[in-house]
């Protein structure tokens, strides 16, 4: 069934999330991301992986507007991140790969300032801020410093200032690097219970292949600047047993290795992932 009924935004509902077209962005002559196509569904909750310097927060900084792009590259929910950036940062909650919580402001204080940021109006402010805060699980600490705070909970406030303007998409650039596992899980609850309750899409970076298995619906491998294998954790893992034969019995991680591990002009080669995985585990 087609619903051809208008968002509030004017833009058809079954818009997909995140459309980026030849997506490209150069620092000086170096091509941090080299001809992107990617396509986020939405509703969905998508990993966007790859080994460092692979040219996810510069693909991510120009789907959030932060690094400009020419028209026609990136869109997010029909909105051309280069034509109409109010329009895209009306949809987005983004928290960065680097801290941007203030230690010298309350858990409350700083969720407040997004709030303003971005625009929620001033009689809904103090309540939705409130929920955000409860929906991380830092109502109880809202009134303390964010220098105070551990790294989970700072990560968990981070969340709450993306959360407080009721995104359609979420955007999170490595949501539990440095975290210990049980603050990496609990970031990662409260990411899927607001998500349930919201139907929100989630685009989100991780070096983390357990996560990326257990939590994203489907997977992105990028490696210098461009998607290399995308689909379902398990289908990926699936096509990269079809290829080893054998009893293989390869995870994620063994499709980031194959993946990260070759170069530009290997024509397609893959390494023994067994072998791999026994140096990894020895070398530590
Ligand atoms: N501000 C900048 N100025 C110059 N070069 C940059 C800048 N930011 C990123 N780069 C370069 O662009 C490339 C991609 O970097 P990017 O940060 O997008 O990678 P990444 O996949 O997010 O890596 P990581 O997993 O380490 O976060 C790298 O070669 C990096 O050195
Ligand atoms: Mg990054």
């Amino acid at each position: 069934m087609t619903d051809t009924r208008e968002n509030d935004d004017g833009m058809p509902p079954e818009a997909d999330a995140v459309t980026c077209t030849g997506l490209s962005y150069a620092f000086g002559g170096s091509k941090a991301v080299d001809g992107l196509d990617l396509t986020v569904r939405s509703g969905e909750v998508f990993g966007l992986l790859g080994p460092n310097g692979a040219g996810k927060t510069t693909a991510i900084r120009c789907v959030t507007t932060l690094l400009p792009v020419p028209p026609g590259m990136a869109r997010v929910f029909g909105h051309d991140v280069a034509t109409d950036r109010m329009g895209v940062r009306r949809l987005l909650g983004y928290v960065p790969q680097q801290l941007s919580a203030d230690a010298s402001l309350t858990g409350r204080e700083n969720v407040s300032l997004f709030a303003r940021v971005f625009d929620v109006p001033r009689r809904e402010r103090a309540g939705r801020v409130a929920q955000a805060l409860e929906a991380v699980g830092l109502a109880d600490a809202a009134e303390r410093m964010a220098g105070t705070y551990s790294g989970g909970m700072v990560r968990r406030l981070e969340l709450a200032q993306a959360l407080v303007s009721a995104p359609r998409l979420l955007i999170l650039d490595e949501p539990t690097i440095g975290l210990d596992p049980i603050a990496r899980t609990g970031v990662w609850e409260h990411i899927m219970a607001v998500r349930a309750a919201s139907g929100m899409t989630v685009l989100v970076t991780t070096h983390y292949m357990d996560e990326a298995d257990q939590y994203c619906d489907r997977v992105a491998l990028m490696h210098q600047g461009r998607i290399r294998a995308l689909g379902e954790p398990d289908r990926l893992t699936d096509d990269l047993r079809a290829r080893l034969g054998g009893d293989s019995a390869p995870t994620l991680e063994d499709v980031f290795r194959d993946v990260a591990g070759s170069g530009l002009d290997d024509g397609g080669e893959f390494r023994d992932v067994r072998r791999t995985r026994a140096t990894a585990s020895r070398v530590g």
